[in-house]
């Protein structure tokens, strides 16, 4: 067996996966992850459901075994191929899941602790701890309640301060917001970073909601099929989507199938043609992705659409739009409302475009 032993320092990645594979009976459901957090750094999981992340999730708490792969958690190897695997109570690292998990006999208090008291701090020390952890989620005035009393925004509260209390290397969230309305999750998941941030921690979020993966993380981990399909800071994802399945997933915009013949993409049914210089000599079918922050509507613009509905946002109207025999749709943003069944010219910002290869 591999040294466990290995003294981390403050460069140690919280966490490396090396091509970790599970897969259950004859299902691939995670194919050779690879990735690495760095100390500090909150990298989110984003993908549909079923792509895989609460298992990978599993595999790094140590409730699942991976079937193939290595993993090391701030240094320590606590996964090597489907042989040795570390119990989740010796990887010392901070957990928060959707359904809270809090001890309903346990006081708030002593639910914070609870870490403390399994790595045997005296009773003084992890009560003082505990309640610096409540007073840093707002809470330590609710310190002798039983959480069964609680609303769930604050019990998600006493779970973060649980996950937090010990410092561990690592935080590992499971969707921790989705059974909290739109408003509270907007504002606890920018709360969840914040304090993450200020202790320094480091932390894999999982969710498949892409406004909360964009508010916690550093990077985001796009996961499609079991599979790593892009990971970098959200704003490069947008502008360069590693493949369609990407753009899709994302709903960047619209992606419509043509053809790219001397650097110029015409669109199969679209009355669309577009010069596209980053093709590297390509010709052949591809998909262009005009991203809705690439479209405007201007009376000098050069691609026809029809409106199919104008919708009212508060502060702007967002325009669907019909490009060429219905054959595909766009959203596109304006100041100014639209009637239905009438035709607007657009215009494209051509760096935003991207266009991909594709074989059928
Ligand atoms: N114990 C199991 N036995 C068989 N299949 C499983 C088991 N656990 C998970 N799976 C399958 O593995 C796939 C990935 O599941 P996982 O829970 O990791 O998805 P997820 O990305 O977390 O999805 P969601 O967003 O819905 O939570 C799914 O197809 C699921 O049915
Ligand atoms: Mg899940």
């Amino acid at each position: 067996m591999r040294d466990t032993s290995t003294q981390a320092t403050p460069r140690t990645p919280a966490l490396i996966a090396t091509t970790i594979g599970k897969r259950f009976g004859d299902t691939y459901v995670l194919r050779g992850i690879d990735l690495t957090v760095a100390p500090g750094e909150i990298v989110a999981l984003l993908g549909p459901s079923g792509c895989g992340k609460t298992t990978l999730l599993r595999i790094a708490a140590g409730l699942l075994s991976a079937s193939s792969g290595r993993m090391e958690i701030a240094g320590r190897t606590v996964a090597d191929g489907a042989v040795h695997t570390l119990p989740p109570e010796a990887r010392g690292i901070g957990m928060v899941f959707q359904d809270y998990a809090l001890w309903p006999h346990l006081s708030v208090l002593d639910n914070v602790a609870f870490p403390l008291r399994m790595r045997g701090d005296k009773r003084a020390v992890r009560n003082e701890r505990a309640r610096a952890a409540l007073a840093r989620v707002g809470l330590d005035h609710l310190a002798d309640r039983s959480p069964g009393t609680l609303s769930g925004g604050q019990q998600q509260r006493v779970a973060l301060a649980r996950a937090i209390v010990a410092e561990p290397p690592l935080v590992l969230f499971d969707e921790p917001l989705s059974n909290l309305d739109r408003e509270l999750r907007e504002s606890l998941a920018l709360e969840m970073s914040t304090l993450l941030r200020e202790l320094g921690l480091s932390a894999i979020y999982v969710t498949h909601d892409q406004a909360e993966a964009f508010t916690v993380a550093d990077r985001v981990a796009i996961m499609i099929g079991g599979e790593i399909a892009q990971i970098a800071a959200p704003e490069a994802i947008f502008a360069d989507p590693a493949s369609v399945d990407v753009a899709q997933f994302l709903n960047i915009g619209a992606l419509i199938d043509g053809e790219i013949a001397e650097r110029q993409f015409r669109g199969s049914s679209a009355a669309l043609s577009v010069e596209t210089p980053l093709t590297n000599g390509y010709n052949g079918r591809a998909k262009l992705l005009i991203p809705r922050t690439a479209v405007r509507a201007a009376q000098d613009g050069t691609l026809r659409a029809r409106v199919r509905r104008s919708q009212f946002q508060g502060d702007r109207y967002l325009l669907h739009l019909d490009l060429g025999a219905g054959a595909h749709s766009l959203v596109c943003p304006s100041d100014v409302p639209a009637t239905q069944g009438t035709e607007v010219a657009l215009a494209l910002q051509a760096e935003r475009l991207r266009v991909f290869t594709t074989t059928h």
